[in-house]
């Protein structure tokens, strides 16, 4: 460690300035341009985008929280803008989705994973170095934080969820320094019972009765343990993708693909992006997990040519040979 290192706390300072000099100002909600942005980047799930649009802007405008912004539980089959709304969320309120720590609970699954998450404690090697839940929260408290898979999480770290969406602190085991959680976005997403839940949703039209059905059904069936459902602000179940709306997926995906081979796309043919999404439904049905990857394959050599022979521009068509017609 360098003589200057050794001179202070380095983290205690990074997280004092963080704090009183000046980049602690709330950030100032605009519901309506949060809303536009959740919907930009997420598609088909517009109850979801409004409701949570709402429920951060109330948030945000009250003057104080002893919780963190709000604690969400997401669910719904797989593909369908889960962690697409976490990182669209990160990106709008915290201005890059980087600013979104990502947690797989399948690998949370161990009686260690409450030292991965808060740090080792003392006299254990790397105790130092803090915890990937904690460390990076002390050093910009700006985060979103999603737990996806959450009910394949270890017993230990269910108990140190109930503290993070309770009280908005958990304490460091090595450093001792107690973290503060309330200005992060907590996320958990699963895709157990939803269809159930998907039954529940339809079922009951009143908000409330609907959410105390909800978590009394995840209780039951001890999926999730009741205080941690007590900790939850919203539970949204994501719908399955219409295929109108996974049209539009693929659409936004095809232009973004050509834009990393500098082209711009000006039409794809109505039977070409049915050839995609013919290929996208055999394999994953009502999600899009396969969507890039299949639209790579489709599309990724016309706009590689497009590139080679400088057509900056350019119309898609499907010829009556299955082959790909590409106009400048
Ligand atoms: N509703 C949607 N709107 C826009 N893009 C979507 C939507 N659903 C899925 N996608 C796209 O599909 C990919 C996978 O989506 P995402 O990771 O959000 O799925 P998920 O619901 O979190 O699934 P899983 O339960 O398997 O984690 C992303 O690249 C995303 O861009
Ligand atoms: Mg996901």
């Amino acid at each position: 460690m360098s003589a200057i290192r050794k001179l202070t706390d380095w983290d205690e300072l990074e997280r004092l300035i963080h704090t009183n000099l000046g980049e602690s100002e709330e950030v100032k909600v605009d519901r309506t341009k949060l809303l536009q942005h959740l919907l930009s980047r997420v598609r088909g799930q517009d109850d979801t985008a409004t409701d949570i649009a709402n429920l951060v802007c109330l948030q945000y405008a009250r003057k104080s929280r002893d919780k963190p912004v709000c604690n969400l539980l997401l669910l719904g089959p797989t593909g369908t803008g889960k962690t697409e709304m976490a990182k669209a969320i990160a990106e709008y309120l915290f201005e890059d989705e980087k600013n979104m720590i990502r947690f797989d609970c399948s690998e949370l699954s161990g009686t260690h994973s409450k030292d991965r998450l808060v740090g080792m404690p003392v006299g254990y090697v790397g105790a130092e170095s803090g915890g990937q839940l904690t460390r990076p929260v002390m050093t910009n408290p700006k985060r979103v934080i999603l737990f996806d898979e959450i009910e394949k999480a270890h017993p230990c770290v269910f108990d140190l969820l109930l503290q993070l969406l309770g009280e908005g602190r958990i304490t460091e085991q090595g450093s001792g320094k107690t973290v503060d959680f309330t200005s992060c976005v907590i996320i958990l997403t699963s895709n157990a019972q939803w269809e159930p839940l998907a039954a529940i949703k339809q079922e009951n039209k009143n908000y409330h009765s609907m959410l105390n059905h909800m978590k009394s059904h995840l209780s039951d069936c001890s999926v999730f343990r009741p205080e941690l459902m007590g900790r939850i602000d919203r539970i949204y179940i994501f719908d399955q993708l219409k295929k109108d709306v996974v049209a539009e997926i693929a659409l936004m995906k095809i232009g973004k693909l050509a834009q990393s081979f500098s082209v711009q796309v000006e039409f794809v043919s109505p039977q070409l992006l049915l050839k995609a999404l013919e290929a996208n439904h055999k394999i994953s049905r009502f999600g899009v997990r396969e969507l890039e990857r299949i639209i790579f394959d489709i599309f990724a050599p016309a706009f590689a040519t497009a590139k080679q022979e400088k057509l900056a521009k350019v119309k898609l068509e499907l010829k009556s040979d299955g082959s790909m017609m590409l106009r400048g």
